[in-house]
C-alpha cells in the first residue's frame, strides 16, 4: 500500500514509489470538515491511493479534489474519485476547468480565478495561477493560508525514494534531477517564459513555511528562500542561463 505520513496538522502525504522511474508520486490529503485531496494519481493505482486515504478519512467524504494542471499523475483517476465520493468536486484553475476538466470529468469542476479562496472548514486555500509553471497553461498552485502550506505540484522535483519531509536543502536535489533529465526525453520538463521569474516571485511572496511536493520530499522551513533559489535553477536549466 502507499505510504501515509502526517507532514503537518491534518495534512497527510500518500506516497507511491515507482522503481522503474526511481520516482515518488505524492498525493496530499487535508482532513478538514470538507476533506480535500490534492492529486489523484494515475488511474492504475486508484485502489492503492483509495486504500491509503481510508486510513485517515472515509473516502466517500472527500469533498474537494484539487490539482495544478491536467495530466494523468495530477488527476488521472478523477472520475473514479467522483464516483466513490458523491459530493466531491474537482477544483482547479478556470482555464483548467474550461479547457479540459469539464469535458473529461463526469461532473463539472469548480474553476477558480487568481486569488480566489476556497474554505473547507478550518483551512483556506488560495489559488495562485502559474501558467506554464511547471508546465501547462492551466497550471496553478494552492496556498493554504492558516498553515502557510504551498501545494506546489511538480516544483522541487526530486528523484529517489526519499524521506517524507525534510528541513534540509531540496533545491540542490532538484538541480541534480533536472540536470539528469536534460540528457534524455524529459529535457523539456518546463518552458521558460517571460513570466517565469515573476511567477516564482509571486509564490515566494506568500512566504510558505511548508512545501507539499509531488515528486520527492516535502519541505519545512524558509519556503520564500527555496522558491528564490529554485527560480535560479529554472533560469539556468530552461532559460539559457
Ligand atoms: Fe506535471
Ligand atoms: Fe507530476
Amino acid at each position: 500500500m502507499a505510504k501515509v505520513t502526517e507532514i503537518g496538522p491534518e495534512l497527510y502525504r500518500i506516497s507511491v514509489y515507482v522503481p522503474d522511474f526511481d520516482l515518488q508520486f505524492n498525493h496530499f490529503l487535508v482532513n478538514d470538515e470538507e476533506p480535500l485531496l490534492f492529486h489523484t494519481g494515475y488511474k492504475a493505482w486508484f485502489s492503492e491511493v483509495h486504500e491509503a486515504t481510508a486510513t485517515v478519512v472515509d473516502p466517500s467524504r472527500i469533498r474537494w479534489i484539487g490539482f495544478s494542471h491536467f495530466e494523468s499523475d495530477e488527476c488521472g483517476s478523477l472520475n473514479q474519485w467522483l464516483e466513490v465520493a458523491p459530493s466531491a468536486e474537482a477544483v482547479c484553475s478556470v482555464v483548467g476547468a474550461l479547457v479540459s476538466v469539464n469535458d473529461f470529468a463526469i461532473r463539472p469542476a469548480k474553476g477558480m480565478a487568481e486569488g480566489e479562496v476556497l474554505r473547507t472548514g478550518t483551512c483556506r486555500f488560495r489559488l495562485c495561477r502559474t501558467p506554464h509553471l511547471p508546465h501547462g497553461w492551466d497550471a496553478s498552485a494552492l496556498f493554504e493560508e492558516t498553515s502557510n502550506t504551498l501545494l506546489c505540484s511538480d516544483l522541487f522535483h526530486q528523484v529517489g525514494d526519499v524521506e517524507p519531509l525534510t528541513q534540509s536543502d531540496v533545491v540542490g536535489r532538484t538541480r541534480e534531477a533536472l540536470k539528469e533529465y536534460q540528457a534524455g526525453i524529459l529535457a523539456d520538463y518546463s518552458p521558460y517564459t517571460h513570466y517565469t521569474g515573476q511567477l516564482f516571485e509571486k509564490l515566494a511572496a506568500l512566504k510558505p513555511e511548508r512545501l507539499a511536493i509531488m515528486h520527492g520530499s516535502s519541505f519545512e522551513g524558509n519556503g520564500e528562500r527555496a522558491l528564490d533559489d529554485l527560480a535560479v535553477v529554472f533560469r539556468e536549466t530552461f532559460g539559457g542561463g
